[in-house]
């Protein structure tokens, strides 16, 4: 199958009721651990790369590895997504490069730490989207601030220092005509989450069952949502790590989540602790090997174990074979002619 529009991606999972995890790469193999899985569970994906990953591995690498899988799974509805792209500049990059979505994240001014006021996030999010759309790209906007750094980009602290103003999201969605929005409800990127197991206190599900409630038709995106399971963590230490206890978002509470309007969840740690494990295990045990593809088989099977997990927890797993791709300049008529409608649903409080 071709690329396929992020934006068909998640109305199809909004009409099936389920999720659609985006897992983050930077290198071949985790590609083909999300592709495999993705085979595995029947299930359409999205791929996501940040800016850190557009760096590490370099853009034409990156989009041809990206382009090399929908050509090897014609079976799977596959999306390429920019993750948290820091200005219309980067944006455009990743538009003018082929991928099929970006996520503006003006929640955060350009130096992708300090955050922006709500007028500068409307502003530059509309201008990605009148931009995107004309071509046909689903945008991802950001509400409130995320807690953590990861690749380099995020506000630091803990999640709940900006967390969104249900008001605010509706104004927001209202005003940019984002396809998808992100929101903060205590979730932080990276490892580091929680220092106990997270309850309702912690998580601010009330925030997010609130925003589902006024914007009921909008794609909500839960950002940081690892779990950062401790089977993985103890594998890491076992073999020399030093991983200090930690908790990440529990399952069940993503599932209430894509019970309300959630529909892409992005996950990138998890990977990377299996990843690691994965490789620490080979290394400890045999230290006289060296070829690399002793311990980068091991890590690949170890990452596409966790993401068919996650396919099958989200709900997306069955669902490949549900819809044909609709073409990018299809989507672009959408957009024009209003069949697409970029205007939310807004009920009362
Ligand atoms: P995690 O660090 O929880 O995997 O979150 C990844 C993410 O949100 C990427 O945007």
């Amino acid at each position: 199958m071709p690329l396929v529009s992020m934006r068909q991606l998640l109305d199809e999972a909004a009409k099936g009721g389920y999720g659609v995890g985006a897992f983050n790469v930077n290198d071949m193999e985790q590609i083909q651990a999300i592709m495999e899985a993705a085979k595995q569970t029947n299930s359409p994906v999205i791929i996501q790369a940040s800016r850190g990953a557009r760096q590490f591995a370099q853009d034409r690498y990156l989009y041809h590895l990206i382009l090399a899988a929908s050509e090897l799974y014609p079976e799977i509805p596959l999306a390429m997504h920019l993750d948290h792209g820091n200005s219309f500049e980067t944006c455009k990059s990743a538009i003018e490069l082929g991928f099929t979505s970006v996520m503006m994240d003006g929640s955060l001014k350009a130096d992708g730490k300090t955050p922006a006021t709500f007028e500068e996030n409307v502003a530059v999010t509309k201008q990605v989207v009148d931009f995107a759309h004309e071509r046909g790209i689903t945008v991802e906007g950001e509400i409130g601030v995320l807690g953590g750094v990861e690749d380099g980009h995020g506000a630091g602290g803990s999640g709940l220092e900006h967390v969104t103003d249900p008001d605010q999201a509706v104004e927001f969605a209202e005003k940019t005509g984002v396809d998808a929005l992100a929101i903060a409800i205590g979730t932080s990127h990276g490892a580091y989450k929680f220092s106990k197991k997270p309850d309702g206190s912690v998580l601010k599900m009330d925030i997010l069952l609130a925003i589902h409630k006024r914007l009921p038709k909008t794609h909500l995106v839960m950002h940081g949502s690892s779990s950062v399971p401790k089977d993985l963590q103890d594998i890491i230490n076992q073999y020399g790590g030093k991983l200090k206890e930690t908790w990440g978002v529990p399952i069940e509470e993503i599932q209430l989540g894509i019970r309300n309007g959630v529909r892409k969840i992005n996950v990138d740690t998890d990977n990377r602790l299996a990843i690691t494990g994965a490789i620490r295990k080979v290394l400890w045990e045999t230290p006289e090997k060296f070829d690399p593809r002793d311990y980068l088989k091991p890590a690949r099977e170890a990452m596409q174990k966790v993401v068919a997990l996650r396919m099958t927890q989200f709900g997306q797993a069955g669902h490949a074979g549900d819809y044909k791709a609709v073409s990018i300049a299809e989507i672009a008529r959408g957009y024009k002619d209003g069949s697409l409608s970029t205007k939310p649903l807004v009920a009362d409080k």
